[in-house]
């Protein structure tokens, strides 16, 4: 079923797509010493109760505090793109922009609003404005559909952004100081059981030729938890860190079985692994994000380093990082 919402991809050349640069902003090679490219990703999960743990300006309600250990993993994230990564734009892949039909790619040059949380909006209603890389993001489009992807470039400057792009850009990048790229999750696979990851493979490949195409130096960035079973009752006080554990053992094994290979490497043996996950654990990669960043990535031989781990209302949640080796500071 889900081969419906995949065009075949025309022949090269006959294309009647006019591929034309809205400036020259277009191409634009990174600064000498600097080399362009995927410089790193991370998978980097969105739980809005990071957030509100944080304190941030930006949202509305306030916490005494809570999930330290994966704010902190968050915070040596941050350290690593200062002072190392120092990328041109971060690219987001996530599961709350729902799109039925396609992929979809953000072009508002300055999405601003307010993003609330719809389970959570006791503990989510942030205040985002921030800054499209529009020549990126419709390269990206433009390159997705090239491959055969239904792709759409949204345009309407309306459309509020979701939690799960603001909450891991925020996450990643507090000071919103670095422009960004939105891709939204094309939802059928919730919807037909025997759809795989493989159309995320081709996103992540459209996303790596327009990162080339155009000589930025990119972060990707994938809005994935893990284990996926939470509760249905919160606490009193939300942040009470008594109540905060796995849902059950048998996620909390899943998830180490996934972070052990990781760690050990290569990225070509989570080709299998997680879609076993996803079917153990109800795990949010089922969304693609964390598919279409090692796809961009080209599944390298590398391992990845588990910044954290901790769990969020019993989800399963790692901050991980995957530099490629390929790519110099
Ligand atoms: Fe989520």
């Amino acid at each position: 079923m889900s081969k419906v919402f995949r065009l075949p991809a025309p022949t090269r050349g006959t294309t009647t797509r006019t591929r034309q640069p809205d400036s020259a902003d277009a191409v634009r090679p990174a600064p000498a010493g600097r080399r362009p490219g995927i410089v790193a990703g991370y998978l980097s999960p969105h739980p809005p109760h990071l957030i509100y743990g944080e304190n941030p300006p930006q949202n509305e309600p306030r916490s005494q505090g809570g999930w330290e250990v994966l704010r902190w993993a968050y915070h040596r994230l941050r350290r690593r793109i200062r002072d190392v990564h120092r990328p041109d734009v971060l690219i987001v892949h996530a599961p709350h922009w729902i799109t039925m039909v396609g992929h979809h790619v953000n072009c508002v040059p300055n999405p601003r609003g307010v993003s609330v949380e719809p389970i959570f909006p006791h503990l989510f209603r942030y205040h985002y404005d921030f800054h499209t890389d529009v020549p990126l993001a419709e390269a990206i489009a433009d390159e997705a559909a090239e491959l055969g992807l239904v792709t759409s470039k949204l345009r309407d400057p309306g459309v509020r952004v979701d939690y799960a792009t603001i909450g891991a850009l925020h996450m990643v990048n507090p000071d919103w100081d670095i422009p960004v790229v939105s891709l939204s999750a094309n939802n059928n696979p919730y919807f037909y059981s025997e759809a795989s990851l493989g159309q995320m493979e081709v996103l992540g490949e459209a996303t790596r030729r327009a990162i080339e195409n155009t000589g930025r130096r990119a972060v990707l960035l994938a809005s994935n938890s893990l284990s996926h079973l939470h509760w249905h009752e919160e606490p009193q006080l939300p942040e009470d860190m008594e109540r905060e554990h796995p849902y059950n053992n048998h996620q909390y094994r899943w998830d180490m079985k996934l972070l052990e290979t990781i760690r050990q490497g290569p990225t070509s043996r989570l080709r299998e692994l997680i879609p076993e996950h996803i079917e153990a654990t109800a795990s949010e990669t089922k969304a693609g994000s964390l598919t279409w960043l090692l796809s961009a990535l080209g599944w390298p031989d590398i391992a990845g380093d588990v910044l954290g781990y901790g769990t969020i209302i019993g989800t399963g949640n790692a901050v991980v990082e995957w530099t490629p080796e390929n790519v110099d500071d």
